[in-house]
């Protein structure tokens, strides 16, 4: 018989990319969406058109009675719980909404697997972060962290996900449930929404190519990212609940990057070489063949604490798992530009 799975945070980046891995794999797919009048919902008639195979249901983690209404219908063999804000940065501005959803709403879904009766059948994955590492001051990654470095969240989002991961620990703990964390680092690719810096830097690469946009606008160059790609990463979702015991687990490539190294590869992939003038938020990205300033320091993209730098360690994953991830840095880099390439063309 076909495996059930239940997917919150289905119209993100990686809800997209799991989806359709699972259904590959013959999975009847649930995907949830919150909102309320299905047809006038932007996400719902998008995610119908590119996976009709996904049976769409509309319900918000913050919504404990709904979520347990649908597992009991539904029963699901795995659920794999992505929906959140994602967003750091916005988490700043918005951190008791952050809270309520990025951390009780994890609570929310554990308990409506448990009211529906399901502790002891249904697997469950949630979506933790290494944002719930705290960079060079509080935990020094000279080998990259692994599933047993200590945790020092530096944002409200990073908070939120800490008690998800705890939460997720308790229930395996005490109610015997298969509750697997996934700890990921950064994945991107032609999914990722336009707000992280990835898809930012590689739409607006696109756009100043084809003379659509004059300047990219950008906060802290300096930070550093272990970047993988999302398609690889979901395969490891996936993984994780095939095991025999649940567990927590760290998805990463073991290599990190600067965002500044990403904008100059960015730019490298469309023919312009970028040279750096200035320095703090006077500094420019020059195209060093005509002289214009590409990239500019917009302060308003600071946060009001950074975690400088990401480096993770995946032996575990590896090991265990039989995971590895297929797309390099410059891989990433030349996929997401070649995809905004096409996508702005295609635009006029
Ligand atoms: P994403 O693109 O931001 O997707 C998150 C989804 O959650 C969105 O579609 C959003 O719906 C939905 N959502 C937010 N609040 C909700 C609510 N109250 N009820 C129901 N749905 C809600 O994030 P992603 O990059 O795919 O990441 C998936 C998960 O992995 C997230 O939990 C993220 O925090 C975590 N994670 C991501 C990364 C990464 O590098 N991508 C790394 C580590 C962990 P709307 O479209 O309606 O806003
Ligand atoms: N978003 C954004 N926009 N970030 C910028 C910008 C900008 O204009 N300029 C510089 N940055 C820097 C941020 O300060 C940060 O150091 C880095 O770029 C990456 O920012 P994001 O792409 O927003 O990702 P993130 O690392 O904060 O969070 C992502 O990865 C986490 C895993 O480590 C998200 O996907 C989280 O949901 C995820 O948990």
């Amino acid at each position: 018989m076909a495996k059930t799975a239940f997917i919150t945070g289905v119209a993100g980046q990686d809800g997209g990319h799991l989806a359709k891995l699972l259904h590959e794999k013959g999975y009847v797919v649930y995907g949830m969406l919150r909102g309320q009048l299905e047809a006038s919902h932007p996400r719902y008639s998008q995610l119908k058109q590119e996976m009709p195979y996904v049976k769409i249901v509309m319900a918000d983690l913050l919504d404990l009675s709904a979520l347990a209404r649908a597992m009991q219908e539904i029963k699901p063999d795995e659920v794999y719980n992505l929906a959140a804000i994602s967003h750091v940065g916005y988490s700043f501005r918005d951190p008791v909404l952050t809270a309520d959803i990025t951390g009780k709403g994890v609570l929310n879904m554990l308990e409506a697997i448990r009211l529906a009766g399901l502790e002891k059948t249904t697997r469950f994955y949630q979506a933790s972060t290494s944002e719930m590492f705290g960079g060079l001051d509080y935990n020094r990654p000279e080998e990259g962290y692994t599933e047993e470095a200590r945790f020092h969240p530096r944002s409200p989002y990073g908070v939120a996900k800490l008690y998800g991961h705890w939460i997720t620990k308790n229930y395996r703990e005490s109610y015997g449930m298969f509750a697997t964390s996934g700890i990921l680092f950064n994945h991107e690719g032609e999914r990722r929404g336009p707000e992280f810096v990835t898809r930012k830097i590689s739409k607006a690469v696109a756009r100043i190519k084809l003379g659509k946009q004059d300047v990219l606008e950008l906060g802290n160059l300096d930070s550093k990212r272990d970047w993988g790609y999302a398609g690889d990463y979901v395969e490891g979702m996936w993984r994780m609940l095939q095991q025999d015991e649940p567990g927590d687990f760290v998805l990463a490539t073991g290599e990190t990057h600067t965002i500044r190294e990403f904008v100059e590869l960015a730019f490298k992939e469309t023919g312009i070489e970028i040279t750096w003038q200035g320095k703090d938020v006077d500094e420019l990205g020059i195209d060093k063949a005509t002289g214009k300033t590409l990239v500019k320091i917009n302060p308003e993209f600071f946060r009001p604490a950074e975690v400088d730098i990401l480096l993770g360690d995946p032996t575990k994953a590896e090991t265990v798992l039989g995971w590895k991830r297929e797309v390099d840095f410059p891989g990433l880099v030349k996929l997401m530009v070649e995809y905004d390439l096409g996508f702005e063309a295609g635009r006029g």
